[in-house]
Formats: C-alpha cells, sequence, structure tokens
C-alpha cells in the first residue's frame, strides 16, 4: 500500500517503506513510540552497540552497569557516569525529537516508552514520556533508592545518602528490575495503541525487545525505523531505512 503524493520534508527522500507508514498512521488514534540510543545518536550521545564509538565495544558493562560492578569499585562507576552526565549536559535534541512531541500535541493518545536516560524528550517537550531505564541526572541510594538531589555537600566520590549508603545514579542496571509502575503503564499502553512506532534500538535488551511483539499480539500494526535492520525488523509491517532525525520530521509531516 502506498499513499498517493506523499511528500516529505525537504532533504528526505519520500521513499516506497516511508508512504507506507504514513498510510499506517494516517488515522491513528492511539500511537506508541518505543525509543534506543539510535534515537540520539544525531544529538551526539554514542550508542551501547553500533560502530564506531559503541559504548559497550570501549567499556565492560559488567563493571560500569550492574550493581556488582558498582560494589567492586563505587568510585568508578560515580566517575564514568559523571563523565556520560556531563556530555549529554551539552546535547540538544534534534529535529526528530522536535517532530515527536509536536506530533503528540496534535494526536489523540501518544506515548513515548524510551531505554534512553538522556531526558532529550522531555527537553523537546513531549509530555508523555515512560523513562523506562531512568534518568542520569537523578541520583538515588545504593541501599534504600532514597531519591537524592545534587549539589552534595561532601566532595566525595560517591557522596553518601542521608540514610549512610553510598548515592548511585538513578538509572536501571543490568539485572535490575524496571519500576512496576513504568512497566505497567508501557503495557496498558501498548496494549491498547493501533500503530507502534519503534526508533533507534537494536533490539536486543528486554523488555523493551519485547515491545514489537508485544503490539503485535494486541492487532496493532509495528512501524521501525532504523539505518539498518535489527531483529524486530522481520515483525515489523514496514521497515524505514534512515536516521531518526531526517525520518520522523518527514513522517510526522505527513500525519496531519
Ligand atoms: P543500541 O546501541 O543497542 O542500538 C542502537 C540502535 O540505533 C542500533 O540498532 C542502530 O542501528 C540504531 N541507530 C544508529 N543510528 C541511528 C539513527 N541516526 N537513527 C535511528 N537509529 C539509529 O541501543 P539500545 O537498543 O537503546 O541499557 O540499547 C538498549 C539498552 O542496552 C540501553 O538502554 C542500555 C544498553 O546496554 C542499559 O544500560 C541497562
Amino acid at each position: 500500500m502506498v499513499a498517493a503524493g506523499a511528500q516529505a520534508e525537504p532533504g528526505a527522500p519520500v521513499t516506497n517503506e516511508l508512504a507506507q507508514a504514513v498510510e499506517m498512521l494516517r488515522g491513528a488514534q492511539r500511537i506508541v513510540v518505543t525509543t534506543g540510543a539510535g534515537m540520539s545518536k544525531e544529538s551526539g550521545i554514542p550508542t551501547f552497540r553500533d560502530a564506531p564509538n559503541a559504548l559497550w565495544a570501549n567499556y565492560d558493562p559488567q563493571a560500569l552497569a550492574t550493581r556488582d560492578g558498582f560494589r567492586r569499585d563505587p568510585a568508578l562507576v560515580w566517575r564514568w557516569y559523571a563523565d556520560r552526565r556531563a556530555m549529554i549536559a551539552q546535547a540538544q535534541p534534534h529535529a526528530g525529537h522536535v517532530a515527536l512531541a509536536q506530533w503528540e500535541a496534535r494526536a489523540h493518545t501518544f506515548v513515548v516508552l524510551t531505554q534512553n536516560i538522556d531526558g532529550l524528550h522531555a527537553a523537546a517537550g513531549s509530555k508523555h514520556v515512560i523513562e523506562l531505564h531512568g534518568n542520569i541526572f537523578r541520583y538515588k541510594c545504593f541501599d534504600r533508592d532514597h531519591p537524592a538531589r545534587e549539589p552534595f555537600a561532601s566532595g566525595e566520590t560517591p557522596p553518601h545518602c542521608a540514610c549512610g549508603s553510598l548515592l548511585r545514579p538513578d538509572v536501571v542496571w543490568f539485572g535490575e528490575m524496571l519500576q512496576p509502575a513504568h512497566l505497567d503503564a508501557a503495557y496498558h499502553a501498548l496494549a491498547h495503541c493501533d500503530v507502534l512506532l519503534v526508533v533507534g534500538t537494536s533490539g536486543l535488551v528486554y523488555p523493551a525487545a519485547g515491545f514489537a511483539a508485544e503490539a503485535k499480539a494486541a492487532g496493532a500494526h509495528v512501524v521501525e525505523i532504523n539505518p539498518e535492520p535489527t531483529p524486530l525488523s522481520e515483525l515489523a509491517d514496514v521497515f524505514v531505512p534512515g536516521g531518526a532525525m531526517s525520518v520522523l520530521p518527514a513522517l510526522a509531516a505527513q500525519i496531519r
């Protein structure tokens, strides 16, 4: 199915796949978007698994993104996140983030389920965002999850919570549970959506990797946007090859 006369934004060619995605999204009342690190790549934030700057090619996730890693060397983990936080603080949402925020404003139901911890969807103006893996600009304590705020009085690395525990970033590490309330809200949205847009994720980390199957089982169409096919591509009704910064504005411009 190809929509006649689909026009893309200048610079983004109208492809057959884009036109098919437009066809699927036009008239959709309830849209869910799930995003991964590829969503923020064109804001200058490296992804975890794609070359040349893949984080997990250069750093050990077991040492830096697990509770055991933090127990072994809390200062190392604290500093690694501090460096990433400083880098992410310089990043701005790109046209793809903005396109999603503007789309939400005119949609009936529009939910973003992101694995990203950079806060760029909210910075672009998206209101209904579920940050499944937390947010690098928030902190909590390691032992009891007490929330904590900067500035920290001591110069310790890491600082301590008032309860005596060490502080850590409020992000989800490997082997940790996602917040049950976030998962409930995510699965509710997936069970009631017309279209799921999957943007910039390798589809390797659960539970987000299961969202496409969940939406399909509930009868939704799945549209995937990624420069490369992923394990989710076979499930997708349409795979639109390309980057989030060009494809999302081109797509959103057609859905009025
Ligand atoms: P990955 O680094 O695994 O995958 C990034 C995806 O983005 C790949 O499929 C790329 O092809 C795609 N991509 C690259 N450039 C893009 C662009 N301009 N536009 C759109 N897509 C692009 O990142 P995630 O799938 O998000 O978890 O990784 C999932 C989780 O694994 C992360 O949340 C993180 C990581 O380990 C934890 O740290 C717990």
